[in-house]
């Protein structure tokens, strides 16, 4: 096991494509962290680099204590898993779990221990003779991850593992990793674009845009604490509503003046707002940090913003409200479901102001809130 670190890291492909930029990241060891960003910022890029199958442009790559930019993958002792699994489809399985040990010419009995205790975790005992085409999707998925394991690596690199497999056995195999982890504490970077597996797996996040680090945290400190626009709105779902308005004083206190409301906006605020009176700002509020209701931290008056109704989503013991105004056109609130709401109908929501945060217009979108 080791930390894996990275110190300036950039690739810039041929064509003056950069695929990184500058990327500092510390990855401790037995931690598991996850990489998540849109499609093509850089995410697959990151890891091939770690892995040793891209070479590195600028920068610098440590694993453990060794710096690894000229050292083959072989080398490396890192395992990868890919989304398409990459299993050898003329082998067993276990053939292709066993293959990288035979490489390394361990002991047959050891490797036979090896493959057999990490069969019997993943649940495929059953399956050491089949040949892959003989499994189903998430059968080939542990077999890949199995075959990653027995090779008792410095560090796992998973990327995109679960995205060929459906929803349910997803949210399964994505607990499964989980425990995986506890058990084994092997350091693991794992990439995805997907923002709730993200925040599920991650012991910290590190969300990525265009080739650049946007904020790196735990999921808590990501989701309540947004470092600027693009992280706010790509973390949580459904995003976080973000409404343009200006910042005003009155009456001791500063505003978020949106036109048809004015929001009072946390003291804690009240440093940064001070060179914005009058400027442009996003307010982002979540969707349940909103209710009908002006009840325990929704209490308050200059907490409401009057709008209307357009369509109802009910989700069980939750309801999302689709709502908008003359300066808004959506507006999502997540409240507790209730009868009598109809769409086209006015209403008030009241905002838990612990939970808005301003906004600098504009890119990167800073957030205010954080100093
Ligand atoms: N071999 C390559 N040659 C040129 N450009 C590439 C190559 N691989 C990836 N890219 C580009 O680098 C950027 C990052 O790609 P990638 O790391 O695959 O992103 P992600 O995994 O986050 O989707 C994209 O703009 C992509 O088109
Ligand atoms: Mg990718």
């Amino acid at each position: 096991m080791a930390e894996v670190v990275l110190d300036k890291v950039t690739k810039v492909y041929p064509g003056e494509i950069t695929a990184v930029r500058t990327m500092d990241l510390q990855i401790r060891d037995a931690e598991f962290i996850v990489l998540v960003g849109p499609s093509g910022c850089g995410k697959t890029t990151v890891l091939r680099m770690v892995a040793g199958l891209e070479e590195i442009t600028d920068g610098t790559v440590r694993i453990g204590d060794r710096v690894v930019n000229d050292v083959p993958p072989k080398n490396r002792d890192i395992a990868m898993v890919f989304q398409n699994y990459a299993l050898y489809p003329h082998m067993t399985v276990y053939k292709n779990m066993s293959f990288a040990l035979k490489l390394r010419r361990l002991p047959k009995t050891e490797i036979e221990q090896r493959v057999r205790d990490v069969a019997e975790i993943l649940g495929i005992g059953e399956l050491l003779e089949r040949k892959p085409k003989a499994l189903s999707g998430g059968q080939r998925q542990r077999v890949a991850v199995g075959r990653a394991i027995v090779r008792q690596p410095k560090a796992f690199l998973f990327d995109e593992p679960l995205s060929n497999l459906d929803a349910k056995l997803r949210v399964e195999m994505r607990a499964e990793l989980k425990s995986l982890h506890n058990r084994l504490k092997t350091t693991t970077i794992y990439v995805t674009h997907d923002q709730e597996e993200a925040m599920t797996l991650g012991e910290r996040i590190v969300v990525m845009k265009d080739g650049q680090v946007q904020q790196v945290g735990t999921p808590l400190e990501v989701y309540g604490r947004p470092a600027n626009l693009f992280v706010a709105g790509f973390v949580g779902s459904p995003p976080m509503n973000m409404l343009s308005g200006k910042v005003i004083r009155w009456d001791q206190g500063f505003y978020f003046d949106e036109g048809l409301a004015k929001i009072l906006l946390p003291e804690r605020l009240n440093d940064a707002l001070r060179d914005h009176v009058g400027k442009d700002v996003i307010m982002g509020i979540r969707p349940e940090a909103m209710n009908l209701h002006a009840q325990g931290r929704f209490a308050g008056q200059k907490n409401i913003l009057p709008l209307t109704v357009k369509v109802i989503e009910p989700l069980g013991e939750k309801m999302d409200l689709y709502c908008s105004s003359e300066n808004h056109p959506q507006i999502i609130a997540r409240v507790d479901a209730e009868a009598g709401l109809e769409p086209g109908q006015s209403i008030e929501l009241h905002l838990d102001l612990s939970r808005v945060h301003i906004f600098e217009p504009g890119e990167p979108g800073r957030n205010l809130g954080l100093t």
